[in-house]
Parts: structure tokens; C-alpha cells; sequence
């Protein structure tokens, strides 16, 4: 009689154990640390957090997802700018207000925290972020944060993406970020960043993305960046960075974009650069680069943009650029460049606007004659 109640109560048990919709509520903790971090934000026009209510966090918590194997919150992603049609349908973008609580923290398993695009959330980072070490995905872009990013970064080694975009955020890159071995995607463009770029930065060998532009980041590019093997992105712009460019920066295997305008970098334009296969934008704009143009472009060169503009380069224009693959946008206007602009592709079809004010250039699409 009993083994005959034991082999009925077999299937019950298996159905409360694997179902997912009954083994996914959420824990009384990782509950009350949703409700701390709803609590210290506001937002008023798409009711985001009116669906944060009852007992399960796990089911139809708007923008939390959980780990059905632990039964814990692993996703937070909430976004202001999106497709979502809660978001998407009321026509406006998201407006919210408020800061990170602390006690997200007390979410241990979280592996993505989005709280991207809201335009007001403001207050730090929480230090205590370092210590949520299944994080793999950190975005705050968009909001208002200040302070600084906290410098034990470093800890959060299974980090991958880390985009704090567009806030307030000042102080330095903490020289920990280097040991985030798995870090992909790195954007801390347009905040007060301030300081130099750690100089083992390099030994971020996933890295594919680094955009730190609109900052203030003073010193050199470190030797070590053009270690990067994976590197396609480095963003370097509008910055108060000086002194010479590594001419390793042109054997970086699938470098594709590169942005130094707007800094204060000086001497030669390494000829490695120019003649780098993949590079295929490249803006120098506004920086104090002086000598000749390495005249080493060739049939691999392919430039959707090459901007040199506002330099203080001399020597005449690259006759090489005629043969290399593709140049759509080039500038090199407000140098002091002298002679014949040479006649063929690419410079049939540029416009005068591209040579101005130099020093003695001469020839179409000016109307200076030789
Ligand atoms: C290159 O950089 C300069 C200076 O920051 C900027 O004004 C210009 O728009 C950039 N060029 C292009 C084509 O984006």
C-alpha cells in the first residue's frame, strides 16, 4: 500500500521540481532588494514599475528576469529608448528620476543591469556594484550619474560589456579596469573623465570597443593598446590628450576605426598608420601634427573618411592616394600644404572645401591654377 502512494506521488514531484513557472519564485531577499531600488527611483509616464507587485519577482516583473536553475534575479534591463511596446507605444521616450540604491547589491546572482536611456537617474555608482561578481552586462547610458567609477572595478571578472555613456561621471579610469580579462565592449564617451589611460590598458586583449571620447583625459596612447589584438574601435576623440602616436597603432590586425581629433598630439603622422589595411576611418582633425603626409597609400588603402584637417602638416598632397581602393570623405583643409593637387580618383570628386586654407595649394577642385 505505501510503495503504491510513493509510485503516485513520483510525477507530483518531478512537475514541482522541473516546472519552471512553479520552482521560479523569487526569493523574500531578492524581492525586497527590487522593491529598495524601485523605492529610490521615480518614473511617470509608462507605469514601468506598476507591473513590481506580489509575492513573485519572477513573473511579470516588467524588465526583471530570473535564473530558473537558482530561482534568483539575473537581469535587470530597463530602457527608456526602446521597442518595447510599453515604452515604444506612448510615443515619448522614458523620463525617470532618482538614484542606484545600494541594496541592489543584495542581488548576487545578477548578471545584466540595464538601466539605460532614462535621462535623470543621477547620484553614483554604487562601490558596492564590484562586489555582484556574476555581472556580465553594466549600462547606465544616458542618465545623469556622477562620481566616479568605482576603482575596484577590477572585480567584476566576468564582466563584458561596461557602458556608462553620456553622464556625469568624472575622476579617473581606475587602473584596476585592466584586470576585467573578458571585457569586450568599454564606452565611457561624454562624461568629466579625467586622468590618464592606465598604461598596462592593453592587456585587455578581448577588448573590440573603446570609446572614451568627449572626456578629459590627459597623457599619451599607452604602447601597450597596440597589443589589442581584437581592438576595432578606439575612440580617443575630443580629449586633452598629447605627444607622439605609436606607429604600432598601424599593425593592430582589425583596427577598422580610429579617433584622435580634438587632442593636442603632436610630430610625425607614422607612415604604419596610413598604410594599415583595415583602417578605414581615420580622424586626425585638430591636433598639432606637423612634417609631410607619408605619401604610402596603395590599392589595400580604403578610407570611408580620412580627416586631417586643422594640422599644421606640410609637404604637398599624397600623390599614392590615387591608388588606393576607395576615399570618400577627405579633408585636409587648414594645413600648410603646398603645390599641385594631383588629378585623378579620389580627387575628381572632391570639393574645394577639402583644401582650404593652406599655404600654397594649387590646381582643380581649386581655383587656384598652378
Ligand atoms: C573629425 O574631427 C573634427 C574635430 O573633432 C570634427 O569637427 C569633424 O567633424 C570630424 N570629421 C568627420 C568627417 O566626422
Amino acid at each position: 500500500m505505501a510503495l503504491h502512494h510513493h509510485l503516485l506521488l513520483l510525477p507530483l514531484l518531478l512537475i514541482l521540481t522541473v516546472h519552471p513557472s512553479l520552482s521560479l519564485s523569487c526569493t523574500p531577499s531578492d524581492r525586497s532588494a527590487l522593491l529598495s531600488f524601485k523605492s529610490a527611483l521615480s518614473e511617470q509616464f509608462h507605469g514601468v514599475f506598476s507591473t513590481w507587485t506580489g509575492p513573485n519577482c519572477c513573473s511579470g516583473w516588467y524588465g526583471v528576469s530570473c535564473d530558473p536553475t537558482v530561482g534568483r534575479v539575473a537581469g535587470i534591463s530597463l530602457r527608456g529608448e526602446t521597442e518595447d511596446p510599453l515604452i515604444a507605444a506612448s510615443g515619448r521616450p522614458g523620463l525617470m528620476s532618482g538614484r542606484l540604491s545600494p541594496d541592489l547589491c543584495r542581488l548576487d546572482r545578477l548578471s545584466s543591469l540595464i538601466v539605460a536611456d532614462w535621462k535623470q537617474v543621477s547620484g553614483p555608482i554604487p562601490p558596492c556594484i564590484t562586489s555582484l561578481r556574476y555581472l556580465r552586462i553594466l549600462d547606465f547610458v544616458g542618465n545623469q550619474i556622477s562620481g566616479q567609477i568605482p576603482p575596484s572595478i577590477g572585480n567584476l571578472r566576468r564582466l563584458a560589456v561596461l557602458n556608462l555613456a553620456d553622464n556625469r561621471i568624472s575622476g579617473p579610469i581606475p587602473p584596476s579596469i585592466v584586470n576585467v580579462a573578458g571585457l569586450m565592449h568599454l564606452n565611457l564617451a561624454n562624461n568629466q573623465i579625467s586622468g590618464e589611460i592606465p598604461p598596462d590598458f592593453g592587456n585587455l586583449r578581448m577588448l573590440s570597443r573603446a570609446l572614451l571620447g568627449k572626456n578629459q583625459i590627459s597623457g599619451q596612447i599607452p604602447g601597450s593598446v597596440s597589443k589589442m589584438a581584437r581592438l576595432a574601435d578606439l575612440d580617443l576623440s575630443n580629449n586633452r590628450m598629447s605627444g607622439w602616436i605609436p606607429g604600432s597603432l598601424g599593425q593592430m590586425p582589425v583596427l577598422s576605426s580610429l579617433y584622435l581629433d580634438n587632442n593636442g598630439f603632436s610630430g610625425r603622422i607614422p607612415d604604419n598608420i596610413l598604410k594599415s589595411p583595415g583602417l578605414s576611418i581615420l580622424n586626425l582633425s585638430t591636433n598639432k601634427f606637423d612634417g609631410p603626409i607619408p605619401d604610402v597609400f596603395g590599392p589595400r588603402s580604403y578610407y570611408t573618411l580620412l580627416d586631417l584637417s586643422n594640422n599644421a602638416l606640410t609637404g604637398h598632397v599624397p600623390r599614392t592616394l590615387t591608388s588606393a581602393a576607395y576615399v570618400g570623405h577627405l579633408d585636409m583643409s587648414r594645413n600648410h600644404l603646398c603645390g599641385q593637387i594631383p588629378n585623378g580618383a579620389p580627387f575628381d570628386h572632391l570639393e574645394a572645401a577639402s583644401f582650404l586654407s593652406n599655404d600654397c595649394l594649387c590646381g582643380w577642385p581649386l581655383t587656384r591654377k598652378c
